[in-house]
């Protein structure tokens, strides 16, 4: 859960590596979140070694995840390729040093403006998910000489095992052409005929958190055969097939999560037995590159107790840098930093600072009791936390460090107030 050099001092201090993230706190101010690059760089080459049997293989970093410069940089420096839900996200991997020829951009409802920002920052692969951006894309096309390198992204009708929320490969879902209604087929049809699109891959991604290796390898098993049926029905060579990301990573102690070896064999071999490597596997991952490395900090602010009911913490952070827990219910841990190894005293509730009794950010977890002023730590909040933090309640949006190399290095200013009015006028 916690980043790969994350220790407990004699002192009972947390450490990552010779960083004393209480210390962080109070340089940096709370919230603040702190990344730690070895973990991320781990991350990565954990994924390289677990898929090598299974070449060529393509890891691109989902930016949806985190987009921060610092982070995805991290990745375009390992040679990862970047995968983005948006054109702001393929600035953002521009900005970081991704080649651009190496970013897909995926979205299911891509605007033309959006579509023409992505061919002039000349992305590598435009992942067509709607029958109007075949037309959108083919007029913009006809403006240029070049080709443009698209895939398809089909919906393969498997509802995973997860949060209804996170579930994205089911037939009742708004991303991707089905298979089963042969819209799919229709679509690749008409991209084919499409002057200046080649279609080069197709992609599917059915959901994150998954627990089941099982549904990966089914999903491998029904892309090789569209994979095949393009070639004998239409005459389209797939070069490129694009399985998603989605592997979950424990927030907790004794959460079970499926293990990237079993993840890579069951969509590496399932892929590998239908086309003998001609075809180049994309996997996306977002979470299980960046969750582990990064670390919340909060300041406890108060304690309600109420008799019988529960203890609820009060932090200065919440849902607006942590919208995780409720959204769909993601349930973490914590412990206090400066009292790492002091015995649970209660059961407590982390409560955040905005204003909704939704607001919870830890629903229950075991505490020496807090005291005001004591810095929280919260493990495995690298991924969609400070990716989806809003201005609700104008509380402004918290700052970042990455650790690396025993230093703490700010790559996300704390916003102040008055950035949060900057573009309004009375
Ligand atoms: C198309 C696509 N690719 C990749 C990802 C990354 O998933 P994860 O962060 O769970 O690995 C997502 C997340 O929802 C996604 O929608």
């Amino acid at each position: 859960m916690w980043p790969l050099a994350t220790a407990v001092d004699p002192a009972g201090r947390l450490r990552v590596g010779s960083l004393d993230l209480a210390r962080l706190a109070e340089r940096h101010g709370t919230p603040l979140y702190a990344y730690d690059a070895a973990t991320i760089r781990a991350a990565y080459r954990d994924y390289v070694r677990a898929y090598r049997p299974f070449r060529p293989v393509r890891i691109s970093y989902a930016l949806k995840s985190c987009p921060l410069l610092g982070v995805a940089g991290l990745l375009a420096g390992e040679g990862a390729d970047a995968s983005a839900a948006s054109l702001g996200e393929v600035l953002a991997a521009r900005r970081s040093g991704y080649d651009p020829t190496r970013i897909q951009l995926h979205g299911n409802a891509k605007t033309e403006e959006e579509l023409a920002g992505a061919l002039r920052a000349k992305v590598g692969r435009i992942v067509i998910d709607g029958a109007e951006e075949i037309a959108a894309l083919g007029r913009l096309m006809r403006r240029r000489r070049a080709t443009q390198a698209v895939w398809l992204r089909v919906s393969p009708g498997i509802a995973a095992d997860t949060h209804p929320h996170l579930r994205t490969g089911a037939l009742d879902s708004k991303f991707g052409a089905p298979l089963a209604t042969g819209d799919a087929l229709a679509q690749a049809r008409a991209i084919a005929a499409t002057p200046g699109l080649r279609l080069v891959g197709i992609h599917a991604h059915i959901g994150t958190e998954l627990h089941e290796a099982e549904r990966y390898r089914e999903l491998a098993g029904m892309l090789a055969g569209f994979a095949r049926s393009l070639r004998e029905t239409l005459g389209v060579r797939i070069t490129e097939i694009g399985a998603g990301g989605g592997l979950k990573i424990p927030l907790r102690a004794g959460d079970h999560v499926l293990g990237l070896c079993a993840y890579a064999s069951a969509l590496g071999s399932a892929l590998r037995g239908a086309d003998a490597g001609k075809t180049t596997l994309y996997l996306e991952p977002g979470r299980s590159l960046v969750g582990r490395a990064g670390v919340a900090l909060y300041r406890v602010v108060g304690t309600k107790r109420v008799a019988g009911v529960r203890t609820f913490v009060s932090v200065d952070g919440g849902m607006g840098d942590n919208i995780r827990p409720a959204l769909y219910g993601a349930e973490y841990t914590a412990v206090l930093a400066e009292r790492a190894a002091a015995p649970p005293e209660e059961e407590v509730a982390i409560a955040g600072r905005y204003c909704e009794s939704g607001d919870l950010l830890i629903r229950s977890v075991a505490l020496p009791t807090p005291r005001a002023g004591e810095v929280l730590a919260v493990p495995g909040a690298g991924a969609y936390a400070v990716a989806m933090a809003s201005n609700y309640n104008h509380f402004p949006r918290p700052a970042v460090v990455l650790l690396d190399r025993g230093r703490a290095r700010l790559i996300r200013k704390r916003e102040k107030h008055a950035d949060i009015w900057r573009l309004e006028r009375r």
